[in-house]
């Protein structure tokens, strides 16, 4: 696992974007999971300037959905499917036919995780996962404790995850208690994940996250086991930690 520091939020931003470009140049048709949260926001503006100006062709990706509350239809604004078109698929002209949503208002919760399983496995699996990190450790919505072969599934959110999700729905009353998630296993196999981490409140997690035990009490900790991973913090999120060298990580 390696960091990128970077000295404030907008550098954090250019430099998973950075990362982000490169992978596809690399692979122009790549199977991106998009993480949705505040922290990735800067980053996928700044990917859609790049494209204005003819830096980055996102126009072939594959973009896959990480996490959904449960019973929310996509038409809700408050859904993280309507979050992931307005700051990433709309903004970078991703045609509906290479959008893969979580749908989280499935007559079927369980055979809809099921099925979005089959369906990433027949798109070749993920080639770019672009993550959050939770307050509590989690990924995605893989609430703590989940395990490395932990399926796409639906989960009761943690009371540490209605409190964070809280500011999106104006109160913690109205935070849906359960949600769908990529699973830990889908998440693990990536061949590139970027992970942006910003802000103090996210020091703690990052460094249990980079160094502490790997335990599915830290499901973000079991990334220490996977190839190609690298972590992409503001110097808030960051403190005293330094950037770390590239060695093991493919560009
Ligand atoms: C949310 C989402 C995650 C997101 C994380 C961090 O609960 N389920 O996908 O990455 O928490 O969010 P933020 O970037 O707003 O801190």
């Amino acid at each position: 696992m390696r960091l990128i520091v970077a000295d404030d939020e907008a550098g954090m931003s250019r430099t998973a974007a950075d990362l982000f470009c490169e992978a596809v140049a690399a692979k122009p048709s790549s199977s991106v999971l998009v993480a949705t949260g505040n922290t990735p926001m800067g980053m996928y503006a700044e990917i859609a300037a790049r494209q204005a100006v003819g830096q980055c062709d996102c126009g072939q990706l594959r973009a896959i959905q990480l996490d959904e509350y449960l019973g929310i239809p996509a038409g809700d604004r408050r859904s993280l499917y309507g979050w992931m078109r307005r700051s990433f698929i709309d903004p970078l002209g991703i045609p509906d036919a290479q959008v893969m949503r979580l749908a989280g208002d499935a007559a079927d919760p369980d055979a809809a995780c099921a099925a979005f399983t089959t369906a990433i496995r027949a798109a070749g699996g993920i080639d770019i996962s672009v993550l959050g990190l939770g307050p509590n450790g989690h990924l995605g919505f893989n609430e703590p404790p989940s395990a490395a072969d932990a399926p796409t599934r639906v989960i009761t959110l943690t009371e540490a995850s209605i409190e964070s999700n809280a500011v999106y729905w104006g109160s913690r009353d109205d935070v849906p208690r359960r949600a769908m998630t990529v699973g830990m296993d889908v998440l693990l196999a990536a061949r590139l994940t970027i992970v942006v981490v910003s802000g103090e409140r996210k020091r703690e997690i990052l460094q249990r996250m980079m160094s502490g035990p790997v335990s599915p009490d830290v499901p973000a900790s079991l990334l220490q086991t996977a190839d190609n991973v690298v972590v992409v913090a503001d110097r808030a999120a960051a403190g005293e930690l330094a950037s770390t060298s590239a060695a093991g990580v493919r560009r």
